[in-house]
């Protein structure tokens, strides 16, 4: 079943000097549910720009976008969101947790959008979510005092709470050592294995890249699907 579909992608932008410059161009790729998919590609190619869009976070400038078969462009912003917020979790280089917030909280934070018992039962639904990702005894840690590859289990489990369709992560283990990257990518794989998600991992490293059952190139906007001949 395809998830996210995206075809005849282009998006652009304009330049302060009023020149345009075009980040994506006919960018066409299909996610099935519950697959793996890695996208490589040099800084500046473009990758961000995609995993935005891929995320339901920016509009193609021209071109589709379809989720669950359905037109995301046809969606007002607030539908766009609450599709977003249901389906869609982000683990990022940098991790992105909020430094004043302990652990538990952040994860508690996607839970807040959530309605009925979900919302009610967010502080166990997160502690177990933590639990899952090793961490049920640093609850009350502050992002600070974490590690940088504690920090990302963290991200993970803030991504996975709401049991999302699929997980987006951007160069996931740019800021952690070789080992602990490895590490952080094993529990990824488990968590999302288990919650069935489709994941899209955009990162230059090719032992990351690797993991995948499909393989993309994004050069200067353009993204083509790399053969196993051409990796080997
Ligand atoms: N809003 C924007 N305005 C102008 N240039 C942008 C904007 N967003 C991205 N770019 C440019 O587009 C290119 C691709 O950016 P990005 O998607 O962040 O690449 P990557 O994540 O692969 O490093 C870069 O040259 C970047 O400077
Ligand atoms: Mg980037």
């Amino acid at each position: 079943m395809v998830l996210l579909h995206l075809e005849g992608v282009t998006r652009t932008v304009r330049l302060p000097d009023d020149e345009s410059l075009t980040i994506l161009s006919d960018v066409s790729i299909s996610v099935d549910a519950g697959e793996r998919v890695s996208i490589v590609g040099r800084s500046g190619s473009g990758k961000s720009t995609l995993l935005n869009i891929l995320g339901l976070l920016d509009n193609p400038t021209t071109g589709s976008l379809y989720f669950d078969e359905g037109d995301v462009s046809a969606l007002s912003t607030r539908k766009r969101d609450r599709l977003r917020g249901n389906n869609v979790g982000f683990v990022f280089q940098q991790f992105n947790l909020l430094d004043g917030r302990t652990a538990l909280e952040n994860v508690m934070m996607p839970l807040m959008y959530s309605t009925g018992s979900e919302f009610w039962r967010r502080r166990i639904i997160a502690t177990r979510m933590l639990e899952r990702v090793g961490l049920g005894h640093r609850l009350g840690s502050m992002p600070n005092s974490l590690s940088g590859g504690e920090q990302q289990r963290v991200a993970i489990a803030r991504a996975l709470v709401r049991t999302p369709r699929l997980i987006l992560a951007d160069e996931p283990t740019g800021a952690l050592d070789l080992e602990t990257g490895q590490t952080v990518m094993d529990l990824m794989d488990e968590v999302v294995e288990q919650d069935g998600a489709a994941l899209v991992t955009i990162t230059h490293d090719a032992a990351i890249a690797e993991r995948s059952d499909r393989h993309f190139l994004l050069e200067k906007g353009v993204l083509r699907p790399e053969t196993a001949e051409v990796r080997a």
